[in-house]
């Protein structure tokens, strides 16, 4: 059984099998105790070894920190208050030794040190939890869109296109970098490379899931996106994993209503669901005394903040509105808040965290730094785009209501020096049945970084891709 059923349902009087790892060992005169954890559930399974079971003095002697065990057991109820049950073992073995120079020794590990042994820290109580709640949101996700009349579709890891047009993409090629092939004018040709033109990775699933929007109505990819921009925050991976709904028939008001029930349903399901986990990174946030070096320095409750987004709605405002806030504020910002001036998280962060305390969406932002693909306003400056800001986080999901007139499109694409030709099918759509549409991207790991408060994006994913870094 697992740890997790065990320690919720087993009866006193019943007898089990479970197979975990070793975390601590205790060993008194007559017996020893080890508690054991398999990553179920953050707490571990009190195991009682009397010293007449078989094998008892050279198994325990392996039972290190790490070790891999196999018990039988009865189940007694527990003489500490701690926990309910705890088993007596009629049998102990042992799978696999860990010797004494396994890593993970029961001592505070730095955020850092856990990440130069990825392979192992899943087994750390910190990142079982980060990797139970990223895998409740991911199913949390999956069965708000499937509640919601959305079809999940699957679009191309490598493609020609950059969505963003920012040129942040990894390249993708076979071609041998000491022994190019050229063109008579010495460029590099690219009709020898694999798909016969430059391919890249994705940074968007956007522009396909605009293609079957424009058939299905209602779709949404989850899938890894890719980012070669070499900002080494805490907020950004190179590889990371975005949630994209498109909405066919629907505004840019319609795309902040979905924004809104979206987060505040996949929140509250993921509350409901990882209880235990939660309330282990609420104890730690808030501890009095001590300082965690893998969550937010912010002590303010979790579960309340979060119970908090789940009730009350967000506000919303335009990016005129919020520049006029921020100069109204008072507050010496580093950054300038003329209007067309891109906003920085100092600034959003003191929209949301300061002024609002709340989930704010800024909406109608200039076009000059926003994406070609954005519907331009009638003010012909403005862009139907919209950003979901979070307390402690910033930007958590980017949007826009999609610019559906071809010949507007065709115009902004030229516009942002891209080549018309690379976006073909793109603006073919607007030349059918075209509609108005919507659509966002929320950043997942920015999601659990928001329902766990682990300040790190690197402790969020289990393999983190950043710059300089591609190990495990
Ligand atoms: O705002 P972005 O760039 O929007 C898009 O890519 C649109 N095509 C989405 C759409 O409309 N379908 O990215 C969306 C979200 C951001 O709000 C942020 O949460 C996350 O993706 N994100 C990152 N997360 C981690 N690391 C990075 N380097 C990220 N870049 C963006
Ligand atoms: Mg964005």
């Amino acid at each position: 059984m697992q740890c997790r059923q065990i320690l919720k349902e087993a009866e006193v009087g019943t007898s089990l099998e479970i197979s975990a790892w070793v975390t601590t060992r205790r060993k008194q005169k007559t017996f020893s105790f080890i508690e054991l954890n398999d990553g179920s559930c953050l707490k571990g399974l009190q195991v009682i070894i009397d010293s007449n079971v078989d094998g008892y003095e050279e198994n325990i002697a392996k039972a290190n920190t790490g070790a891999s065990v196999k018990i039988i057991g009865d189940v007694k109820a527990s003489q500490g208050k701690e926990q309910r049950i705890e088993l007596h073992a009629t049998s102990f073995e042992i799978i696999g030794e860990a010797p004494e120079d396994y890593p993970l020794q029961k001592k505070r590990q730095s955020p850092e040190f856990l990440r130069d042994i990825a392979h192992l820290r899943g087994r750390t109580k910190v990142m079982g939890m980060s990797t139970r709640v990223r895998s409740a949101a991911a199913q949390a996700i999956h069965s708000f869109f499937k509640d919601n009349g959305f079809y999940y579709i699957h679009t191309p890891i490598i493609t020609a296109s950059d969505t963003e047009g920012a040129g942040e993409m990894f390249q993708v090629t076979t071609l041998d970098p000491n022994n190019l092939p050229r063109t008579d004018k010495g460029d590099i040709d690219y009709t020898e490379d694999f798909f016969g033109r430059k391919t890249f990775l994705t940074v968007s699933g956007q522009l396909s899931a605009e293609t079957l929007a424009s058939g299905l109505s209602r779709v949404y990819t989850f899938g890894p996106t890719f980012r070669a921009e070499n900002s080494n925050t805490s907020r950004h991976a190179s590889e990371f994993w975005m949630i994209e709904p498109e909405m066919a028939f629907a505004d840019l008001q319609a795309n902040a209503d979905l924004s809104e029930k979206f987060l505040q349903t996949v929140i509250k399901e993921v509350m409901d669901t990882c209880q235990e986990d939660l309330e282990f990174c609420e104890q730690i946030i808030t501890h009095k005394k001590f300082k965690s070096p893998f969550f937010t320095n912010d002590k303010s409750s979790l579960l309340s903040t979060l119970e908090q987004v789940v009730t009350t709605p967000f506000q919303r405002i335009t990016y005129t509105e919020a520049i006029k806030l921020l100069n109204k504020s008072g507050k010496k910002f580093e950054h300038r808040t003329s209007w067309g001036d891109a906003l920085q998280t100092e600034h959003e962060r003191y929209l949301a965290e300061v002024l609002f305390k709340a989930p704010t969406i800024i909406s109608d932002y200039p076009a000059s730094f926003k994406s070609f693909y954005m519907y331009l306003n009638d003010d012909e400056r403005t862009v139907r785009a919209m950003d979901v800001i979070v307390p402690r986080i910033g930007e958590i999901i980017g949007g826009s209501q999609r610019e559906d007139r071809y010949d507007v499109l065709t115009e902004r694409i030229k516009h942002h020096g891209l080549d018309e030709k690379d976006y073909w099918w793109y603006t073919d759509l607007r030349k059918y049945g075209s509609v108005p549409h919507s659509g966002f991207g929320l950043g997942f790991e920015r999601l659990v970084m928001y329902l766990t408060g682990l300040s790190n994006i690197r402790d969020v994913i289990s393999f983190p891709r950043t710059p300089k870094h591609a190990d495990f």
